[in-house]
């Protein structure tokens, strides 16, 4: 047996580790034989050395083996579960779940929490007054069962050793590493339960992977590992080089979410359509992969009369009330969601073209201003968020209102207004002259 520091030397100096290795290393992370600062220099070693397919599959393999796996065999259904690489404004989920339960299938999802500029699923989730992300064991197979659908976070005995790694990658700089990514989503999908899985790749300016070959280089790696693993899986790449829907913020999402579920909004709404029409391009590939329907042509028909005709609404409801969210807040969602009293609006400073939006800042401004986390110990305000009046490619007049910013309460310390002017001046580009608008889905990968 190598000890820690040996194996790290081996792979900092680009040697290809054996999948006993690092099984021997991954549990050593988990019972604290490895150190914090042993297991962030193998880190580091990965990130500049990176992995082989079979590497990263033996690492994947390692970190499962790390905790408790569950076995979602005695629920009848084809279970599959979606998967978004991280994004701004992109409360997809909360609409996709009870949409595929509602087509057919059972959706056991597993989500995080806000991660950097990155809104969570959990952290939306939780805006809904006494909603029970923490479900034991038996409870989620329950909700499953019934509901078709059940939407929690990693237990405590779920992937331990990604829980540790990481939170260290989050404070060294070992995020955006391939092999780390792939190995840290797909443990966490293969112990869930899932019989296959979508991937939700997202590119642009407000994600973690910014360019396109990265992107797609990181699904690759995905798909790959996930079959190797014994998971049928599917990438889509999609873009985030402007927040999805109109809204981003933890309550306004769960707002924006019911819009659509509701069916409120009409057609020619620009504002939500990007989102509406992802979610029904993922609900389709969901369905194909799970053999519900016989081609992704199909599936989205089945999405789109399932959301029309209210039953994905209605299985929503049933989600929320199987785990003691507040019945009345989303029923009333405008007047009962948690919101701020104050809001500060942005208007253009001259007439063109909205060409370009950093949305990475844009997720930053949303935890600046407390609806996110500096350090995984803060809470998060639900209430606050932005509003956005305008996609890519539209036409503004001067002055015409482009964000509106659900600001907290002054309490001797509001939001910094000249540092926000100053941001959005820089994130958001109006030009005389038109520009391309990136296509919202432009690849699959199975
Ligand atoms: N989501 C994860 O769960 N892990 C990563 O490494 C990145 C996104």
């Amino acid at each position: 047996m190598l000890t820690p520091a040996h194996l790290i030397q081996l792979k900092r100096d680009g040697e290809e580790l054996s999948p006993e290795q690092l099984l021997q290393f991954i549990q050593g992370v988990s019972n604290g034989q490895v150190a914090d600062y042993q297991a962030t220099a193998f880190l580091m070693a990965v990130y500049f050395q990176g992995m082989s397919l079979s590497e990263t599959v033996a690492l994947t393999d390692a970190m499962l083996a790390s905790g408790e796996r569950y076995d979602l065999s005695a629920v009848p259904g084809t279970k599959v579960d979606k998967h978004s690489t991280g994004g701004v404004g992109d409360k997809v989920s909360l609409i996709l779940a009870p949409l595929a339960a509602a087509c057919g299938l059972k959706v056991p999802m597993m989500s995080g929490r806000g991660l950097g500029h990155s809104g969570g699923t959990l952290d939306k989730l939780e805006s809904i007054t006494g909603f029970d992300v923490h479900l034991p064991r038996d409870r989620f197979e329950q909700v499953l069962r019934e509901v078709g659908c059940a939407m929690i976070g990693q237990s405590k005995s779920m992937v331990p050793a990604d829980k540790k790694l990481y939170a260290l990658r989050d404070v060294t700089g070992t995020v955006e590493c391939i092999p780390l990514i792939v190995a840290s989503i797909l443990s966490k999908k293969l112990a869930e339960g899932t019989n296959a899985l979508v991937l939700d790749v997202k590119v642009g300016s407000g994600a973690f992977m910014k360019s396109r070959e990265q992107a797609r280089k990181l699904a690759r790696t995905l798909v790959q590992v996930s079959k190797k693993m014994g998971l049928p899986a599917r990438a889509i790449l999609t873009d985030m080089n402007q927040p999805l829907g109109y809204a981003v913020g933890n309550a306004i999402e769960v707002l924006e979410s019911i819009e659509i579920l509701r069916g409120d909004k009409a057609e020619s709404d620009r504002c939500s359509s990007d989102l509406k029409e992802l979610t029904i391009q993922l609900c389709a590939h969901m369905l194909d992969l799970g053999g519900v329907v016989k081609n992704v042509p199909e599936g989205r028909k089945l999405a789109h009369a399932r959301l029309q005709d209210g039953s994905a609404w209605e299985v929503f409801q049933k989600l929320v009330r199987a785990q003691g969210g507040a019945m009345e807040q989303i029923l009333e969602p405008e007047r009962k969601l948690p919101q701020t009293s104050s809001a500060v609006i942005w208007k253009a400073p001259k007439r063109g073209y909205l060409v370009k939006m950093d949305t990475e800042v844009m997720g930053r401004i949303l935890v600046e201003l407390g609806g996110g986390r500096k350090k995984a110990s803060d809470s998060v305000d639900p209430r606050v968020g932005l509003i956005f009046h305008k996609k890519l490619g539209s036409r503004v007049a001067s002055g015409e209102p482009m964000v509106t910013v659900n600001v907290p309460e002054k309490r001797g310390n509001g939001p910094d207004l000249e540092l926000l002017e100053r941001q959005f001046q820089e994130a958001i580009e109006v030009s005389s002259t038109r520009k391309p608008v990136p296509k919202l889905i432009f690849e699959v990968l199975s």
